[in-house]
């Protein structure tokens, strides 16, 4: 047979079978590899909402998340990051906490927990638990005290402007309708701070009492045996209390005036000291700060704070009218090179506050959907850090695309709708926007099958399922050898049986190529070139001198074409391949 004519299905299996092989090459002999299992993790990040419904209310739910296990296991990840569970009104879908210690009604209760917990460590999925402690829900009781009188003992737990001061300085909030973070209070006649909605008040952590409650509530998830944590929003925890007035363009620059505030590093010590130290647990904070030297400090092992960060720098370029490659390879770069001595990066294009990676990053037309998106997830899973993967991506799911504001769940996209038309603003542009970036594009519910409501629910979806279910789901990409889960399940594999993928040293190749995304990863006399053509033609590079393409690991189409200098990549067509 002609070779370029062999069907990509062999070679998948081919993949999988030299695989078996070749497992644990030459390993990390002589080399402080400074290995952890967190950093050996592959995450799959589950929004319970929209996972699997049990009980028909059109909600997700943890004996949903039960069911799946298995299904979980398959994919070959490692851990499950869910996004929070705990008691809420659901102002923020779940950011918004009521209660720490107690499970949402709608996703069931403790006893579902407890059962969902053991059944992942039964098969050795480890847990990651969302943590919410830069504000809790208004409906939680230390808020509904606080805000009862000014000399309530839980006054302090919150940020308080008596209104006599006048009205506090101004600042930005994100899901505020008016952008305003500031919210006047009748009862007690004074303004508390909301950097996200109204119904999400930040805490004051400079009050001792606040921070000893957020350990005391870590240590409660920590004895049940849960395996880490990843602290939302939390680089904005520490705020100047005096809230001097900032003379700066507050929306557009929050995170150089919010992020990393005096204090900060002293609350992640003592939290390290007082949870985090005394069990075997991660912990990853939703943000790396405003540069290399914020992460840094944020992660560095003799800093005893986190195990790692995530940086939005990657996540934050596309855009509705796309992105550079350029772009993508610098930014990666850059901090793979910053980290490549010291600290630990996470890897991921993709979560519940973002629209689908394929839609995004790839190209989610019929023609190109799936060959996109099997490269996206070649990329994530050979990089160096560890990778977080969302649930559907693995199904190469795409966006919904909304066309009215009605359609939307997300506060943030309704407040954002309410605040252009509050200041007149260009709607049409802001919903053209959305219909790309909006988080409800990522959040719609899993597909399971071809059934009705692609078997999410046997009720009313509280998002609409995707239409395009009957082809992406995952009971036809289970049978189809070739499909994005087939291939994503290829990725899990080789990279768990091949430190080179996880330790390995990366370098940037042919930086200046237009379309192909190259680079090596190398563990002692180890190496293997990632090779990636991010667009909708064919694409050559010319090999760099003392490269002999050895064995292909993982290929998403064809046989590549190679000569002694130059290789020529199909559209989308990602492959590592050893190098010689
Ligand atoms: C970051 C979370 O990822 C996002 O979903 C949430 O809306 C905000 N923090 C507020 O908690």
């Amino acid at each position: 047979m002609n070779r370029f004519l062999q069907v990509p299905i062999l070679l998948l299996l081919l993949c999988l079978g030299c695989q078996e092989e070749k497992k644990q090459a030459p390993k990390d002999e002589g080399m402080d590899l400074n290995k952890k299992w967190w950093k050996e993790s592959i995450i799959y990040q589950i929004y319970p909402r929209s996972f699997k419904d049990t009980n028909g209310d059109g909600v997700g739910d943890l004996r949903g998340i039960i069911e799946k296990l298995d299904y979980i296991k398959s994919l070959g990840v490692t851990a499950v990051w869910l996004n929070p569970i705990y008691s809420s009104p659901n102002d923020d879908n779940g950011y918004d906490v009521s209660d720490y210690r107690d499970i949402m009604a709608d996703f069931g209760n403790m006893e579902d927990f407890d059962a969902m917990l053991q059944g992942m460590h039964e098969r050795n999925i480890k847990l990651i638990m969302d943590v919410v402690v830069n504000h809790s829900s208004d409906e939680h009781e230390w808020f509904k005290q606080s805000r009862s009188s000014r000399d309530n003992p839980y006054r302090d737990y919150y940020h308080w402007w008596p209104a006599e001061k006048g009205k506090p300085n101004y600042r930005y909030s994100l899901f505020d309708e008016n952008g305003d973070a500031w919210k006047y209070d009748s009862i007690t006649d004074s303004y508390y701070l909301h950097y996200f909605s109204v119904k999400q008040p930040d805490l004051n952590w400079e009050n001792p009492k606040v921070r000893q409650e957020v350990y005391d509530i870590m240590k409660f998830w920590a004895e049940k045996g849960v395996d880490g944590f990843r602290l939302d929003a939390f680089q904005f925890a520490a705020k100047d209390t005096k809230f001097p007035a900032i003379d700066d363009d507050l929306e557009k620059n929050f995170i150089q005036h919010y992020a990393m505030q005096d204090g900060l590093h002293t609350y992640l010590q003592e939290m390290n000291e007082e949870v985090l130290s005394k069990y075997d647990v991660m912990s990853v904070a939703e943000g790396a700060g405003r540069n290399f030297e914020d992460a840094h400090n944020l992660v560095d092992a003799d800093r005893n704070e986190l195990n790692m960060a995530y940086a939005f720098e990657g996540v934050d370029i596309a855009k509705s009218d796309g992105y550079e490659l350029s772009t993508l390879k610098e930014v990666f770069t850059k901090w793979d090179r910053e980290f490549a001595k010291e600290g630990w990066l996470s890897i991921f294009l993709a979560n519940h506050d973002q629209a689908r990676l394929v839609s995004r990053y790839g190209n989610d037309t019929p023609e190109f959907r799936a060959a996109s998106a099997k490269l996206l997830n070649t990329f994530i899973l050979s990089m160096r850090g560890t990778p977080y993967c969302y649930y559907g991506d693995e199904l190469g799911m795409t966006n919904i695309g909304f066309e009215t504001i009605e359609e939307y769940q997300d506060i943030a996209a309704i407040n954002g709708y309410k605040k252009v038309v509050n200041q007149g603003g260009d709607v049409e542009a802001y919903m053209k926007n959305l219909k790309f970036s909006s988080r409800d594009n990522g959040r719609t519910p899993m597909q399971w099958d071809t059934s009705a409501n692609a078997n999410f629910t046997s009720g009313t979806p509280w998002l609409p399922v995707n239409e395009n279910y009957k082809e992406i789901n995952v009971a036809s990409e289970e049978m189809d050898p070739n499909s994005v889960l087939n291939h994503f399940k290829a990725m899990t594999k080789l990279r768990k049986n091949n430190d080179v993928l996880v330790y390995g040293s990366y370098e940037l190749i042919a930086k200046e190529h237009p379309s192909i995304y190259a680079y090596t990863r190398t563990l002692g006399n180890e190496k293997v070139a990632v090779l990636l053509n991010f667009s909708t033609d064919k694409a050559t590079m010319e090999l760099p001198e003392g490269w002999n393409l050895g064995e292909e690991w993982i290929n998403n189409l064809q046989p590549i074409k190679a000569n002694d200098n130059q290789i020529e990549l199909l559209p989308y067509q990602a492959v590592i391949i050893s190098l010689n």
